[in-house]
């Protein structure tokens, strides 16, 4: 891997306070790199001083091993795209012209940047005929922030930069612009340096994360490292204690089982399908009034009775289906889940009453988040 952006001992310093510190920091080719930290660590500092809009007070940054210092700053600026929060559109240029402002600078013809334009904006997912003669203020939040990431591809640059250009919108619009991201990503392999604060966003998109503090970097390394191994309690804290796993030393069903969805015997077929529709479930475990179980009704019992309209779940189930107790081992059922077709097994107590479902999801309750809210491995039974 070819390093694509690199700081030596950079420092920033504004009147007496030195903002960013010592700052040694490499970005390989094709990575998506997001910088993140506490409000005012120094992450806009760091992004900007690598296009030169703001410059370093000593240290070098280099971009694709050229001394940024020997760079003009404006041919800098045009090969490397920059993307921010109020992502800037001019609002007197429609969408088209805001796009291929820099081809329209590099002096690429007319007919280029136009097919350009309409491709970038396909590659944003906007129709270009319904939004190319709009004006910024036409679209939603969302719609401009595509917008601003596709003027910022317009020049085809190897490296962009963002900053928290996601931050303003709602959640739902958010997480569509990351996962695009990240599509764009795989397909573009640009450099990206991404600044955020938002842990979620960083662990979803990023190949490596640079955590700071104070204007230095405290942990640089792979989501998994991070998760696994946090450098110190600013960084435990930073990413959340809820994010960080352990593995528990739960060695019993009763530990990792989940609720299970019962029915009555007495229910016909096409309630059960409904009930197995609605909770999302391929199986439903028929229990007695007194909660005690009788057997199981999955979709082949279902496909076997459904035409006959007064069969009931109890004519309709499996007496012969495995169960597990409580106390059995988890190593030992996961064994016998792996044979077992429905994917489940009740969890039956020594006075037949149904207490539970294991499933090979459910034991990976087994690890658990390290402190925070309990996991839903609660015994309630839900019925019909
Ligand atoms: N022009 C300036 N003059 C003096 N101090 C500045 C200037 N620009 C930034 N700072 C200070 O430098 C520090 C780092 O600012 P920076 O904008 O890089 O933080 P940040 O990590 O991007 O924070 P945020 O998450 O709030 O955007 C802050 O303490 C800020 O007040
Ligand atoms: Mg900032």
């Amino acid at each position: 891997m070819t390093t694509a952006i690199e700081f030596r001992n950079v420092d920033k310093v504004y009147g007496d306070t030195r903002v960013v510190k010592q700052l040694n920091l490499s970005i390989q080719r094709g990575q998506l790199v997001t910088l993140i930290g506490p409000s005012g660590c120094g992450k806009t500092t760091s992004l900007k001083m690598i296009n030169r809009l703001i410059e370093p007070s000593s240290g070098s940054i280099f971009v694709s091993g050229n001394d940024t210092k020997a760079v003009d700053p404006v041919e800098l600026r045009r090969k490397i795209g920059y993307v921010i929060q109020q992502i800037g559109l001019f609002p007197h240029m429609t969408i088209e012209e805001n796009i291929s402002l820099v081809p329209k600078l590099l002096r690429v013809n007319k007919e280029q940047y136009m097919k350009r334009a309409d491709e970038l904006m396909e590659l944003v997912d906007l129709d270009p005929r319904m939004y190319g003669k709009r004006y910024p203020k036409q679209l939603s939040g969302g719609q401009q922030q595509r917008i601003g990431v596709a003027r910022a591809l317009a020049a085809d640059p190897d490296i962009i930069l963002m900053d928290e250009p996601f931050s303003a919108l709602d959640p739902i619009s958010r997480e569509q612009l990351q996962d695009e991201l990240i599509k764009l990503q795989e397909q573009l392999k640009k450099t990206i340096v991404f600044v955020t604060h938002d842990m979620d966003e960083a662990l979803k998109i990023a190949d490596q994360i640079v955590l700071m503090q104070n204007g230095h970097v405290v942990q640089h390394d792979v989501p998994e490292q991070i998760l696994r191994h946090p450098k110190d309690d600013f960084v435990r804290e930073f990413v959340g204690e809820k994010r960080f796993m352990q593995f528990n030393a739960f060695r019993h069903v009763e530990e990792v089982m989940t609720e299970a969805v019962t029915v009555r015997p007495g229910r016909g077929i096409a309630e059960c399908v409904q009930h197995m529709r609605r909770r999302h479930v391929n199986s439903l475990i028929v229990t007695d009034r007194e909660g005690r179980y009788l057997g199981v009704v999955g979709a082949e019992e279902v496909y076997e009775h459904y035409q006959n309209e007064s069969a009931t779940a109890e004519m309709a189930m499996r007496r012969d289906a495995p169960t597990v107790m409580p106390d059995s081992n988890v190593e030992e059922v996961l064994t016998i889940l792996q044979t077992n077709a429905k994917g489940f097994l009740p969890v039956v107590d020594r006075s037949e009453k149904l207490i539970g479902v294991v499933t090979r999801a459910s034991v990976l309750n087994v690890i658990t988040p390290l402190t925070g809210e309990e996991s839903d491995d609660g015994s309630t039974v839900a019925s019909i």
